[in-house]
């Protein structure tokens, strides 16, 4: 049986906290699609972890973390990011398994990505500047290589083939790779060798027998579903499919065994890079929500864009990922407002097809709705009934909007910060 966890708006919605919350309920976590733009942020006991690549069950005893097929992978920033968690007490060696056939960053999609950013000038995508969509182009075009192909005398061959294409690109971009290259090659092969010491598998097979045992597995998502490479806000996306069905392919699942698909989405919205957000709030409030809500990137360090709740931006996700169940995150940033507004539609928009982005790349107007604040501190609340009056009135509304119940209430980063609604 397969449950999916995934962020229902433009990353950052706070996956990893709840992942590792719902941990203990799974034998497997298993991450299905980006790399390491990712930052899933954990707290435990007040000590703060950041994940990019390794999935968020891995603080858990026992469970197993899996790098799914659908996760591209760089083997210099998982090396360091393997061995700052085992440094804080996980036993990354024993838990973690990797898909044989996730595919490898190479240092030359990392200047791809710089190289292409800096051609685009104005209309750059903001993307991390991890080569994740360099990296996904190779693997569509299938001239790729995955961990697995480490273990192939053929690997130099591949390695070197790919690597005198993306030289012939680089030049075209009139990007200065040569010093930088140089540099990082040395360190890359290492790092494959490195990874070549941890558990690789077939992992479509092993979690297929894992379904046939009976155990649960928790499919963990990076990025959002306004980030979806068919579904977002294209351009300004990343370069993988997001969405549930993201992990079926990302995986090697069949739709049959996805049971449950959970959707988390933070009371206000964020969203790092460029593109439409049509609820930003480029002003005081803005700023109040970027600050209470330490709305800086768990990766790069960037300042988020923070915009009031989309509602029409959610049912979309909602009904793209069949969404059963919905996660409030970060409620505890609102307290002390006196009013909280939220989209419930877009001028002139058929409410048949809202959309928070059309094709076109022209940005909708949203019509708001204000709901009451609350003044009281619901970072120490750990039971639904001692939540504000005016908090579950807002919190009602939006279940019913959706159509969806809201069962858990994040309202802070530690584990112990969150509420069971029954
Ligand atoms: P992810 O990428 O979806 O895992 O989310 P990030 O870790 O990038 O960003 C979420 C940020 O919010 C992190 O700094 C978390 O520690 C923090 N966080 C998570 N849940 C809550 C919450 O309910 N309240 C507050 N104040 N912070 C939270
Ligand atoms: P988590 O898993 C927020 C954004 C980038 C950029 C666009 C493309 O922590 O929620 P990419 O490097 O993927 O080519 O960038 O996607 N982006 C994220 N924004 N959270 C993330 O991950 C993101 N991963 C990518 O900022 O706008
Ligand atoms: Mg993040």
């Amino acid at each position: 049986m397969v449950d999916v966890l995934l962020g229902l708006q433009w990353g950052d919605e706070g996956k990893g906290k709840i992942a590792d919350f719902l941990t203990p309920k799974y034998d497997v976590v298993a991450r299905f699609q980006g790399g390491p733009n990712a930052g899933h942020s954990l707290e435990i006991n007040g000590k703060k972890h950041v994940l990019n690549t390794i999935p968020s069950g891995i603080f858990h005893e026992n469970c197993v973390n899996l790098i799914g097929n659908g996760v591209v992978m760089d083997p210099i920033l998982l090396k360091a990011e393997i061995e700052k968690t085992i440094a804080a007490g996980a036993d990354v060696r024993e838990r973690l398994l990797i898909s044989k056939k996730a595919h490898l960053i190479l240092p030359t999609h990392r200047l791809l990505d710089a190289a292409s950013e800096a051609y685009k000038g104005d209309s750059k995508i903001g993307s991390t500047l991890r080569g994740i969509s360099p990296t996904y182009q190779d693997k569509t075009g299938r001239s790729g290589i995955r961990i697995g192909d480490a273990d192939s005398p053929n690997f130099d061959k591949l390695y070197k083939d790919v690597i005198e294409k993306h030289k012939g690109i680089l030049r075209y971009y009139n990007f200065d790779f040569e010093a930088k290259l140089a540099e990082l090659e040395e360190e890359w092969f290492a790092a494959v060798e490195y990874l070549r010491g941890f558990k690789q598998v077939n992992s479509e097979f092993y979690l297929h027998h894992q379904i046939t045992q009976g155990k649960k597995i928790l499919a963990e998502g990076a990025q959002g579903s306004l980030l979806d490479l068919d579904f977002g806000s294209y351009p300004f996306v990343t370069s993988s499919n997001t969405i549930s069905g993201g992990a079926c392919v990302g995986l090697g699942l069949a739709p049959k065994h996805i049971n449950k698909v959970t959707g988390i989405f933070k009371a206000y919205c964020t969203r790092v890079g460029s593109g439409p957000f049509p609820t930003e709030l480029e002003n005081d409030m803005g700023q109040f929500l970027r600050d209470k809500g330490h709305e800086y990137g768990a990766t790069t360090g960037r300042p988020r864009r923070t915009g009031w709740l989309d509602l029409p931006a959610l049912k979309y996700a909602i009904m793209l990922s069949g969404v059963d169940e919905l996660i409030m995150m970060k409620a505890d940033v609102l307290s002390g407002l006196d009013s909280i507004d939220v989209a419930t539609g877009y001028e002139g928009c058929s409410d048949d097809e809202l959309c928070p982005f059309n094709i076109q790349g022209t940005v909708v107007t949203p019509k708001y709705e204000s709901f009451a604040g609350w003044q009281e501190d619901i970072s120490v609340m750990r039971e639904y009934q001692a939540l504000p009056e005016t908090f579950k009135t807002y919190i009602d509304f939006m279940e019913q909007d959706a159509g969806v119940p809201i069962s858990i209430i994040s309202v802070g980063p530690d584990r112990e910060q969150t509420i069971l609604r029954k």
